[in-house]
């Protein structure tokens, strides 16, 4: 596929592709925008069938960075990086040292962090050969679990949903279904829990259910119910592609507010919410703590900075419902032009110069 032509191209600044052929590195690096700064976004391993497979997904997941970092009002511009190969057999440290070496050629344009198929043990390993890499355990750093500082924001977004749609401060006495209780949800559960929240979850996982029926007082929903039973809030907290034309119609929600990626399976289903009077909360703004948490390693902010700046997150969520209510439109829209808006705007200023 002629990269210009593809449907997924949107002016991406630069896509390289890496070919080593001493150590098998086959590796697609996708820079979509440096408007803010050095475009940031991690490293996907994945036994891609097609070249072309790999650089959709190259293109697609850059592009979501940049409005992902604009959005949380970070320094940063949106990158990706695909390699092609099977993350349980293809791994090497020689391929890794290339690949850090293919991440250098691009002078601190593209920083990397972790991605599906890259594993916490696997960062040190490229980190010996390149300076340009983020968002895992470094000593003396701030970074490595973001779950903890995703889960403060979503536990703010959602407060902040909650406060815009039912006018209340509080969700003490609220029904809330949270749908996964991993590292984001089961952190979710536990903040409102301690407000006063009466939750309803789910889990594939039955020890994760215990704990929180246990500790948390919670009731337990089969994760086929989860997503449609009555509540007040649906946080979704586990998978992808959620909201779709068969669950929206039987939602019983009037805010949906969690940590999970992607959760329209397609955008249209933002204006299906709108127009049953959901509100939405965009993901990719709600999760945004586990990208400042990256961000945090860059910039060397302390715990504190990160802290406050997951909480701006409930700020930046309350500016696009009320601009959502205003226009009439889909809050996954108007996330979407904010986010466009302030890469325009760093455009007219001097930009970030990379390390
Ligand atoms: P996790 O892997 O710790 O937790 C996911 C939980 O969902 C697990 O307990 C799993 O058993 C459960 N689950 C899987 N399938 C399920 C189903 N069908 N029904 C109910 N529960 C199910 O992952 P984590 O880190 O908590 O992330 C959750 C979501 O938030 C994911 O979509 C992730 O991409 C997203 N996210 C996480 C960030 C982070 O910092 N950890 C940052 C931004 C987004």
């Amino acid at each position: 596929m002629n990269v210009f032509d593809s449907p997924d191209f949107d002016h991406h600044e630069a896509v390289t592709f890496f070919d080593d052929v001493n150590t098998g590195l086959k590796a697609i690096i996708a820079i979509h925008s440096t408007a803010l700064g050095p475009a940031c976004g991690g490293t996907r391993m994945y036994p891609y069938i097609t070249t072309d497979a790999a650089l959709t997904d190259a293109l697609r997941l850059s592009k979501g960075m940049s409005y992902k970092n604009a959005i949380a009002d970070l320094p940063l511009g949106g990158g990706k990086a695909c390699i092609i190969g099977n993350p349980a057999t293809d791994k090497s440290d020689a391929k890794f040292a290339a690949y850090a070496e293919a991440i250098n050629t691009l002078g601190g344009r593209y920083v990397t962090a972790m991605d599906v198929g890259i594993l916490p043990p696997d960062m040190p390993v490229i980190a010996r050969g390149t300076k340009f890499i983020a968002g895992y355990n470094q000593p003396g750093k701030a970074g490595g679990d973001s779950g903890p500082a995703t889960a403060l924001g979503v536990f703010g977004g959602l407060k902040a949903a909650v406060k815009h749609r039912l006018g209340v401060d509080t969700t003490k006495g609220l029904r809330v279904a949270i749908q996964g209780l991993g590292k984001v949800g089961m952190g979710v559960a536990k903040r409102l829990h301690s407000e006063g929240a009466k939750l309803i979850v789910a889990d594939t996982d039955m020890f994760a259910v215990k704990e929180a029926v246990e500790k948390l007082g919670a009731v337990a929903a089969t994760p086929d119910q989860i997503v449609t039973v009555e509540c007040d809030v649906l946080s979704p907290n586990a998978l992808g592609a959620i909201l779709n034309d068969q669950s929206i119609a039987r939602l019983h929600a009037r805010v949906v507010a969690g940590g999970a990626n992607n959760q329209l399976a397609r955008d249209h289903h933002g204006a299906m919410l709108r127009d049953r009077d959901i509100l939405y909360a965009p993901d990719y703004v709600i999760n945004g703590g586990g990208i400042i948490r990256v961000a945090a390693q860059i910039e060397n902010w302390s715990d504190a900075e990160v802290e406050r700046r997951v909480c701006a997150i409930a700020d930046t969520l309350t500016a696009i419902f009320v601009r959502a209510a205003r226009d009439g439109e889909p809050t996954n829209v108007i996330a979407d032009r904010m986010a466009v808006e302030r890469m325009a705007e760093g455009k007219t200023r001097a930009p970030k110069a990379a390390e």
